[in-house]
């Protein structure tokens, strides 16, 4: 008898994405969102926790670029209440950007090992239950040793992985993809889903592009994206792409390689 493999996904709540998926991300997985300022990560994970709330998850959010206050309002903004989810212990913001001292639920200092067990208190706090975690970004925990980047995304899923959460983790990067340093997450990442950025005949254009999941058979292509006011990310249908449209020019990239190496000979190697 061939063997029957059952998974069970979890709805991203993000209109038009769940089916390039088989249906969700596989619960217990680490996915990687990656991509640069202002393509849709932070938006795209904030449907994610929503989608949370509406099937009665234990969601967490660590914010480490935009304050708790910043991530209600833009929920909000499409019409997501994320106030009420706290106050009814569904939902725990992180603030590791503006939390001060007497708020419960802030960083100390923004190390990985101060972020896994705030995580853990978080978990504690919402109870037993099938959880959601957003990190956005992770990025800020190794901007000054990006050669770290490896080392603290596999620490952070080793630990976390006990916790009953499917995570997403994103990553706001250099504009080149082909920099081979410092992109910790996807090395250990289960899934990888890549945003991108075009401007066409002098117009911003969002893009998808699912370039990992495993246990999957996922949309190989790659999706516009459009953002609305009230209504938040939807995922239309795949589009030609051409590279010149978000490559940059070869001379840019060796100067961005060249300052990412520098940065990896500067990282003391101790750490
Ligand atoms: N209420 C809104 N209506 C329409 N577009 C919005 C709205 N709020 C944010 N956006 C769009 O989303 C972008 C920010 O997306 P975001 O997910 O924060 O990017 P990232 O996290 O990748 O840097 C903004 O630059 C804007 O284009
Ligand atoms: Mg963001």
């Amino acid at each position: 008898m061939k063997p029957r493999v059952t998974i069970e996904r979890l709805r991203t709540g993000v209109e038009g994405f769940d089916k390039l998926v088989q249906g969700g991300i596989p619960r217990g997985f680490f996915v990687a969102v990656v991509g640069e300022p202002g393509v849709g990560k932070t938006i795209f994970s904030i449907h994610f926790i929503a989608q949370g709330i509406r099937e009665g998850d234990k969601n967490i959010y660590v914010t480490t670029e935009e304050s708790r206050e910043s991530v209600i309002r833009q929920a909000a903004m499409f019409g997501i209440d994320f106030q009420e989810a706290i106050e009814r212990r569904q939902l725990v913001i992180i603030d590791a950007l503006m939390g001060g001292r007497d708020d419960p639920w802030s960083l100390g200092e923004v190390s990985v090992e101060e972020l896994v067990n705030k995580v853990i208190e978080a978990k504690r706090y919402l109870g037993y239950g099938r959880a959601r975690l957003v990190i956005d970004s992770m990025s800020a925990f190794w901007l000054d040793k990006p050669a770290m980047a490896r080392k603290y995304s596999y620490y952070v899923k080793r630990i976390l992985y006990r916790w009953d959460f499917t995570a997403l983790l994103t990553s706001q990067y250099a504009v080149t993809t082909s920099l081979g340093f410092g992109f910790g997450i996807e090395h250990v990442a289960d899934g990888i889903i890549r945003f991108r950025k075009a401007v066409i005949r002098g117009e911003l254009r969002r893009y998808v592009i699912i370039e990992k999941m495993r246990q999957t058979e996922h949309s190989l292509q790659m999706h516009e994206i459009e953002i609305r006011n009230g209504r938040g990310m939807i995922v239309k249908k795949a589009t030609p792409y051409r590279k010149e449209d978000t490559a940059l020019p070869s001379s840019v990239t060796a100067r961005m390689i060249a300052a990412e190496l520098q940065k990896i000979l500067e990282t003391p190697l101790d750490e």
